[in-house]
């Protein structure tokens, strides 16, 4: 499906989601212990960040822009955020403890793989029916804020923190 640029680089990260979806799946009794460590990881470098970008940055851009936060599929994908976090807290400890369950993994990436097909099929089309286009592209510009690694606010304007203009309705 064609993305919007604004979402593109979260429909990115869903193809390496997807991959690592399927192997917790598949994972064999002999490698529990080896594909807990890779998704672990994967959850540490990229899934959690990639979490935070939707909630920071994707919701409240549609929020301030009029979006319908009460839409079935929004709230159900922040409850998989929960979900999915609450199972990787899990899987560390199992992981600590030696005690890796193939249920754990099998939960985990049943719902990985519902929830990036939720997000495509349902939450991103209706984000690009609900925002005008400087409203997407305001996404791309929050995401290079956002990625600049302050872990406060970063539009929130301080004493040290330039503040640079978004795109506005007029921006062709
Ligand atoms: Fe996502
Ligand atoms: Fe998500």
């Amino acid at each position: 499906m064609k993305r919007h640029p604004g979402l593109r680089t979260f429909s990115d990260d869903h193809h390496h989601g997807l991959v690592h979806a399927r192997r917790l799946k598949r994972a064999e009794q002999a490698d529990l212990t080896e594909v807990a460590g890779a998704f672990l990881e994967f959850w540490r470098l990229e899934t959690s960040l990639h979490f935070r970008k939707e909630e920071a940055v994707l919701l409240p851009v549609l929020a301030r822009h009029g979006g319908d936060l009460s839409q079935s599929s929004l709230v159900e994908m922040l409850a998989q955020h929960a979900r999915i976090r609450g199972l990787a807290m899990q899987l560390g400890d199992e992981l600590v403890s030696r005690e890796v369950r193939g249920g754990t993994l099998q939960a985990l990436g049943e719902l990985l793989e519902a929830h990036i097909r939720l997000e495509e099929r349902e939450v991103f089309p209706f984000i690009e029916e609900s925002l005008p286009e400087y409203a997407l592209r305001e996404i791309t510009s929050r995401l290079e804020a956002f990625e600049t690694g302050t872990p406060r606010e970063p539009w929130v304007p301080d004493q040290d923190l330039p503040v640079t203009p978004r795109p506005s309705p007029g921006d062709g």
